[in-house]
């Protein structure tokens, strides 16, 4: 399979090229065809599986070489991810003569509106600050042909349906409608059936499948323990790693934690400016920043090339942000490993997202049972210890020494 024979014409194609992909991941080769031929479509596939390009290329494909003017949109629910599927379109069309522009909140409405004035195509944007420029009549969605949700289920619940639907009011009856997303949860199933009941499907794999280059592992650590067993995995992690907490004071104070303790270590969360954020990413994508704490914002799409491992701090509330954080590793068929430090408190989550996992990826000792009520448990050849104390259990790794046993104290409180 060649991404010539899904029908993608020669300036998208060399766009393609020069990405460096050399041929298309199963997404993209089922999702392409069918969207071409312009059906509506919810395509679901495993955590950086390429679902931009899946959806990104036939919509480069079908404006080139049309009337200039905003014809393809695309609806995300970060400003990050708003500004890397932009980058990653940008790339997409450089050879085609295509303008995309973005549109989200943080920063001054006019640095965007002058570049929707000097030409705009497709459009990437935050549903808020894209409802703020349509009611300015900064923008039109009267001449959109393609409409596509990314992260669909997240962009579909109720914290961001009722932006959707005013969204949605303003773009002509005519439009290809496209929703993507790595997971589906049933209670949102049912509204995508509503909102798109005439849709193909793309499914690649099971319903909300992690991807299943991640090894997931998971160890019984107390709160009051969590921060010096954090400290120790990251004294031992040569590479990048994402740790993910569930409330922003809490990523803040552990951020400033790794810090003072002379890590490599900065924090992202929704309390930071839009330009603060960007500076942080940055530095962690260029490595600068080894160590990124993360509230969920960085839960979904971002696609830093080289996380070699994901933390979770605070257990996920809920399946869905379990396979999207960790689905920030082991991307584009590269290896990737997960550790979640479980609290007491967290045995409920942890449970249910442990049966979702062993149910898909049945392999032989990667799971660990937590057996005789709270013990920790191991993967396969992690030589991890099952006892209460956080330390032996985190994934195999043995104490550096008490060296940073005096930040125990003062982040004891770091996820609350
Ligand atoms: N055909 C391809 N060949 C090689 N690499 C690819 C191909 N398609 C996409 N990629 C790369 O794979 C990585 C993941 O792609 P992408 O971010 O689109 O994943 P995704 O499915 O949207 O993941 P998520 O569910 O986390 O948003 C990116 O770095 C992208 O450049
Ligand atoms: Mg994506």
């Amino acid at each position: 399979m060649t991404f010539a024979s899904l029908g993608l014409c020669e300036p998208i194609l060399r766009g393609v090229r020069a990405v460096g992909y050399e041929k298309p991941t199963d997404i993209q080769a089922q999702a392409i065809p069918k969207i071409l031929r312009g059906e509506d479509l919810i395509g679901l596939g495993q955590t950086g599986s390429g679902k931009t390009a899946a959806f990104g290329l036939p919509m480069l494909h079908m404006l080139t070489g049309g009337e200039p003017g905003l014809r393809g949109l695309i609806v995300v629910p970060t400003r990050e991810l708003c500004v890397q599927v932009a980058e990653n379109l940008r790339q997409y069309a450089a050879f085609a003569g295509l303008h995309v522009c973005t549109a989200f909140g943080g920063v001054d409405m006019s640095i965007q509106e002058s570049a929707f004035k000097r030409g705009v195509d497709v459009v990437v944007a935050c549903p808020g600050r894209l409802i703020d420029h349509l009611e300015r009549r900064n923008l039109s969605l009267e001449k959109v042909q393609m409409v596509v949700l990314d992260e669909a289920d997240r962009m579909l619940d109720m914290g961001f349906m009722p932006q959707i639907r005013r969204i949605f009011v303003r773009l002509p009856q005519e439009r290809q409608n496209l929703l993507f997303s790595a997971t589906m949860p049933k209670e949102v199933e049912g509204l995508v059936n509503d909102f798109l009941p005439h849709a193909e499907r793309v499914q690649i794999g099971t319903r909300s499948q992690a991807a299943k280059t991640i090894t997931h592992r998971f160890a019984a650590v107390s709160v009051t323990d969590k921060a010096s067993v954090l400290e120790r995995l990251l004294e031992n992690e040569p590479g990048k790693v994402l740790v993910f907490v569930n409330k922003k004071i809490g990523c803040e104070k552990l951020g400033n934690m790794l810090k003072r303790d002379g890590l490599p270590a900065d924090a992202i969360h929704g309390d930071k400016g839009a330009e603060q954020r960007h500076v942080v990413l940055q530095a962690f994508t260029r490595g600068k920043v080894r160590f990124l704490v993360a509230t969920d914002v960085a839960a979904r799409g971002i696609d830093v090339d080289d996380i070699d491992l994901v933390i979770n701090y605070d257990f996920p509330l809920g399946l869905e942000d379990y396979i999207h954080r960790t689905g920030r590793t082991g991307r584009a068929g590269r290896k990737g490993r997960a550790i979640s430090l479980v609290a007491p408190s967290e045995k409920r989550m942890f449970t249910a997202v442990h049966s979702h996992l062993k149910g898909e990826q049945p392999q032989e000792g990667a799971f660990p049972s937590f057996r005789g009520g709270y013990s920790s448990g191991r993967s396969s050849g992690s030589g991890g210890g099952r006892g209460r104390s956080g330390g032996k259990s985190s994934g195999g790794k043995s104490s550096s020494g008490g060296s940073r046993g005096g930040s125990r104290g003062r982040t004891r409180h770091a996820a609350d």
